[in-house]
């Protein structure tokens, strides 16, 4: 099953291309779920029908859904939520700070996730077009389930953390009232069952998001603006090991216009598109017109894809299916005297990088978003001794720290 998903800058017309392909791809004959991942719900406004927390049928072969996070977060994380309140209680923390200290970072993101990840394992679906959120929440998404297994593993005290907590309760000169309150109280059997449930569901989803056949398409508009950031997310992007398969440049106008505001308008989309196109080369990308009203509804989303991705005919749809091209952003490789680490940074500057190196980690700074790689194991008892970015490939050169392998 392909799963497409759409991000960009606010506004730039994310949920209306998203559709367009969903509603374009369905016109070809194949089975497409859209769903939107979006708490605000524009989805179903621009399809022009009302769409549920279940998939309701749009047109022929097209399928539309909301998620509702809301609905999940209660599912999967209240638990564990319920459990980590009661600890800090009794660790006299405010109870409201602790409820909000409690929420999950980026829940929302994560169970739409997890909603994608079901519809792929058990929908009858060829094609799931998800409509994201801007950018940076987007970026949240595809970065928290990793995250998340982090945050999780600190906050239960499980295993080696309960034993230490019980150690210290029973250290001599203790009474039992400072024993008492100085440790958490053990999750109990249910709230550890939820986190590895949770855990479990994570990791799905993470799958979804890793497939080769999932990709990611970037809309933009054809300012200097929206450009710098569409740049920047795209960097983010590879770094994170995703597929981008396509740019779409979107509400362009006709340089053939009489009315000199719109020409100079042309002229300078003109200008921020060729940008475009050698940034991301050999990625395509894909053009839309201004349209003369707001394309809601089916058939103006089916014209809008057909200026997109050519005439809605059956034999488009191999085009549409067809996996991306696998993105090679990561390996490992033996130097002359220890390993060399490629990383592909596509459009990174090197005045915007920065690395360092944290434990078993090695945190990457591009533009301000911070990457922490954990390291193969083989890389963690070396030291780093040089890094170079070249061509948008950053080479980090890795020799075998001495004092760390005798001491083995
Ligand atoms: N090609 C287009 N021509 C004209 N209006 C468009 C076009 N694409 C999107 N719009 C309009 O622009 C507004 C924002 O689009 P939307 O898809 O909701 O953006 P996003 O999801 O990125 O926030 C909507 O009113 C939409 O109808
Ligand atoms: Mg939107």
């Amino acid at each position: 099953m392909r799963v497409v998903l759409f991000t960009g800058k606010g506004g730039v017309g994310k949920t209306t291309t998203a559709a367009a392909t969903a509603v374009f791809a369905a016109r070809c004959g194949v089975k497409t779920l859209i769903i939107s991942a979006d708490p605000a719900h524009s989805l179903a406004d621009a399809l022009g029908v009302r769409l549920g927390p279940q998939p309701t049928e749009v047109s022929a072969g097209l399928f539309g859904q909301q998620v509702d996070p809301r609905a999940r977060t209660e599912q999967s994380w209240r638990g564990i939520q319920d459990y980590l309140v009661t600890a800090l209680d009794d660790l006299g923390v405010d109870p409201l700070a602790a409820d909000e200290l409690t929420e999950l970072p980026g829940a929302d993101e994560v169970f739409a996730l997890l909603e994608v990840r079901d519809q792929v394992r058990h929908g009858p679906w060829d094609l799931v077009v998800v409509d994201c959120a801007p950018s940076a929440e987007t970026l949240r998404l595809l970065a928290v389930p990793e995250l998340l297994t982090r945050y999780l593993s600190r906050l239960l005290p499980m295993d080696r953390r309960i034993a230490r907590i019980v150690a210290v309760a029973r250290r001599p000169g203790w009474d039992r009232k400072g024993a008492e309150g100085s440790g958490l109280p053990l999750p109990g059997d249910g709230v550890v069952e939820a986190a590895e449930r949770f855990a479990t569901e994570l990791a799905g989803a993470q799958e979804v998001l890793r497939s080769p056949s999932t990709s990611i398409r970037l809309v933009l508009t054809a300012e200097s603006v929206v450009l710098a950031e569409t740049r920047r997310t795209w960097t983010a992007l590879a770094m994170h090991g995703f597929a981008v398969d396509a740019v779409i440049a979107n509400r362009l106008f006709d340089g053939d216009s009489a009315d000199a505001w719109r020409q100079g308008w042309a002229r300078s989309q003109h200008q921020v598109l060729s940008e475009a196109e050698s940034s991301f080369a050999p990625v395509p990308v894909r053009r839309a017109g201004y349209t003369a009203v707001e394309p809601v509804g089916v058939a103006a989303l089916t014209e809008l894809g057909e200026a997109l991705y050519g005439p809605a005919v059956p034999e488009a749809a191999a085009a549409l299916l067809a996996p991306p091209s696998p993105p090679d952003l990561f390996a490992v490789e033996r130097g002359d005297d220890g390993f060399v680490l490629r990383l592909q940074l596509p459009l990174a500057d090197r005045d915007d990088l920065d690395l360092g190196r944290r434990g078993d980690d090695l945190v990457i700074t591009v533009a301000g978003r911070r990457r922490v790689l954990a390291l193969p194991s083989a890389l963690r008892r070396c030291q780093v001794t040089g890094a170079r970015l070249r061509d948008g490939v950053l080479s980090v050169r890795f020799v075998p720290d001495p004092a760390q392998w005798r001491s083995l």
